[in-house]
């Protein structure tokens, strides 16, 4: 059955939380990211020259619902989500786009299958601060194989991350792997508030 409801709505912010609590380390949030996360998230890439882009973990779908309408309309996209859940809800939301229910440190051998060579921007969800260092090594890895020259990384990061040994590890690999790491300020509508961090190959 199809569900229309926002990636926000109480419905699926109960599915989300359940799947928290089932893999907590996995899912690593409470709740789906608030618009002002997602919005400057969107805003942190030039979408309206782009002709890929790959979303990593987007739960729900609340980071997808602000960039699809901003794609031009020959923009390739697809997403890569390993919770059959989410998947599941992401596909009913979301009918007609593909998204890959996979692990995101496949990213290059998924964007062979679709016949992607260079993607423009990869927007990412993941909780980087619960990846251990292999993982971590070969999801960047595979992200900077497929992101073209000036291409972006755009993900989003807690204070409680920066704390956590994982992903203290995770900031302090980012500057070996791009050429400009920036971080926003605390964007503190969003439930814990969150910075954003654009990395740029
Ligand atoms: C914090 S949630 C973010 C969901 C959504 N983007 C948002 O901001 O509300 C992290 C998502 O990343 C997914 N995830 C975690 N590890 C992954 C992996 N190795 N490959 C693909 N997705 C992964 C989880 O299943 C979860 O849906």
């Amino acid at each position: 059955m199809t569900s229309l409801a926002p990636a926000r709505s109480r419905k699926h912010g109960v599915r989300f939380l359940k799947e928290f609590i089932s893999q907590p380390f996995v899912i690593g949030a409470i709740a789906p990211s608030s618009k002002r996360l997602a919005m400057k998230m969107v805003g942190s890439a030039d979408l309206a020259h782009a002709k890929a882009v790959v979303e990593f973990g987007p739960g729900t779908g609340s980071f997808t619902d602000y960039i699809l309408p901003r794609l031009n309309p020959g923009c390739r996209f697809f997403a890569i989500e390993l919770n059959p859940t989410m998947a599941d809800l992401w596909g009913s939301r979301h009918p007609g786009r593909t998204l890959h229910q996979a692990s995101v440190k496949d990213v290059d051998v998924l964007c062979a299958q679709e016949g992607i060579e260079q993607v423009d921007v990869i927007f990412s969800g993941l909780p980087w601060a619960s990846f251990d260092d292999d993982l971590q090594e070969a999801t960047l890895k595979a992200s900077l194989k497929v992101l073209k020259p000036g291409g972006k990384l755009v993900t989003f990061g807690y204070r409680v991350g920066t704390l956590l040994p994982k992903g203290r590890r995770f900031y302090k690999r980012l500057p070996r792997f791009f050429s400009t790491v920036e971080r926003s300020e605390y964007i503190l509508r969003n439930l814990p508030p969150a910075f954003v961090v654009t990395c740029t190959k």
